[in-house]
């Protein structure tokens, strides 16, 4: 079989187009709405550190592995992963990989919708100058109002589904393609402006210091795994979505530089959404940092409403928010959407309202685990908590697990030579040695501590 394939759904115009559309898939409410409260209530700086290393050690090499194997195939995870399964003569349970990623994606999908839906709510709810002045048990009561009303929820839910099949029905190049090269230097320009606030207006050296000081006690296995769950999910591997984006990757761009650019600019910007976040909500006195999932719709209107000029800064914050949310949701749905063109034969629109109708179903039980199914608990979760719970920190590791034994182990060897030419013999070797020892024990530590502290500790 030829090693270079051509695929049905195209390729991105250029390496920058990858970029922007790959960094679009990582930076995301991962970054802006989880890191900063799963730091925050983790300890901070001890937290930040194992994070990056887990960036590093772990997230970089199957980012690579899973551009490879999809730009490899040049289809839908699926099929690509297939591709690379029969090339390679390997057991045909490997195939469970590409179906595994998209599943993930898809749940992923399902919730990320609703969140995102809080994002765009309160873009308005700040702008009606509703939250001037407010303090935090008003905050909290109008997130409560929010959460409490279904009907709410699923209005958001539903335009923001919406929003992500307007990008994805135009396509690699006319729909995905354009709609990142607006959006990311959109997004880059809006926090470098949110950045100058914080440092100016803000507590930005308590930011500093919360973030970078190291409390290795507050630190347990269990937010160990939590670390390595974010790395996952913030790099939005292990779902399909990067393979699908590496799919359509230009041949001649070299998948190690290029993935190191993404790995950095994602941590940026959660760097950078911490420091932003963290600065304002210090410089509000009585709001802790451990605020939990509450942090970026509690704590920051409090600390918005108590600024001068705090709620246009406020709008322009969740504004930024729900484009990065946006940016990050066409990769959870262009999977999918590929896949089922390819399987069903149909086209683009048709595979778009099916799989953003399945989302959008599924995503019901997100909005009710709020509210009218807030009791129904399965293991101690609610219906949300479940699914983040699942994906993030089970079939994530599990799928990325999967991938660095198949790279490392399993594929023919043509093909990651094929994919990786013009990489130095320095980056091949760390690359190698990280693929094939590193990541898939710590993946496999990690995982197993974790999951063991939070059943059975
Ligand atoms: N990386 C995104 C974020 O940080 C989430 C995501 C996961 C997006 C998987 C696409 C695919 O929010």
């Amino acid at each position: 079989m030829a090693l270079q394939q051509k695929g049905m759904h195209g390729t991105w115009t250029s390496r920058w187009t990858f970029i922007m559309a790959a960094t679009g898939s990582a930076v995301g409410l991962g970054n802006m709405w989880k890191f900063p409260y799963v730091a925050g209530s983790n300890g901070g700086g001890a937290f930040v550190l194992i994070y990056l290393g887990c960036i590093l050690l772990i997230g970089v090499p199957v980012m690579m592995s899973e551009v490879l194997i999809g730009r490899n195939g040049r289809q839908s995870p699926i099929n690509s992963m297939n591709e690379a399964v029969t090339h390679s003569n390997a057991n045909a349970l490997w195939r469970s990989v590409g179906w595994l990623g998209v599943l993930a994606g898809l749940l992923i999908l399902s919730f990320y919708a609703v969140i995102a839906g809080w994002a765009l709510d309160y873009i308005f709810l700040i702008s009606s100058g509703e939250l001037q002045g407010i303090n935090g048990e008003s905050a909290a009561a109008a997130f409560n109002t929010l959460l409490s009303d279904p009907s709410r929820l699923i209005f958001w839910q539903t335009i923001f589904m919406c929003l992500c099949v307007a990008v994805v029905v135009g396509g690699v190049k006319k729909g995905l393609g354009i709609a990142v090269e607006t959006l990311m230097p959109l997004l880059f320009i809006m926090l470098l402006m949110l950045l100058g606030f914080a440092v100016f207006k803000g507590n930005f050296s308590a930011a500093v210091n919360f973030l970078f000081s190291f409390d290795l006690e507050a630190l347990t296995w269990r937010g160990v795994l939590e670390a390595m769950g974010q790395a996952f999910f913030t790099l939005s591997i292990g779902m399909g979505a990067i393979m699908a984006y590496g799919a359509y990757m230009p041949q001649n761009a070299n998948i190690g530089k290029t993935i190191l650019i993404v790995a950095f600019f994602d941590s940026l910007v959660a760097i950078i959404s911490g420091l932003i976040i963290f600065s304002i909500v210090f410089a509000t006195p009585g709001i802790e940092p451990s605020a939990g999932p509450g942090l970026m719709f509690i704590s920051l209107p409090v600390a918005f409403g108590s600024m001068p000029g705090g709620l246009l800064i406020g709008a322009v914050f969740f504004v930024l928010v729900s484009i990065a949310a946006w940016s990050s949701a066409i990769s959870l749905l262009e999977p999918c959407v590929a896949w089922l063109m390819e399987a069903k034969h149909i086209g683009r629109a048709k595979a778009n309202f099916v799989i953003a109708g399945i989302a959008w179903i599924l995503g019901l039980g997100s909005v009710f685990s709020f509210n009218i199914w807030a009791e129904y608990k399965v293991a101690g979760f609610t219906f949300f908590d479940f699914l983040d719970f699942l994906t993030a920190n089970i079939m994530l590791p599990i799928s990325g697990l999967l991938i660095t034994l198949f790279v490392g182990y399993v594929i023919k060897r043509d093909v990651i030579d094929f994919e990786m030419q013009g990489t130095s013999a320095r980056v091949m070797q760390v690359w190698q040695l990280t693929i094939k020892y590193i990541a898939p024990f710590a993946i496999a530590l990690v995982f197993i501590m974790g999951v063991y502290d939070k059943f059975f500790a």
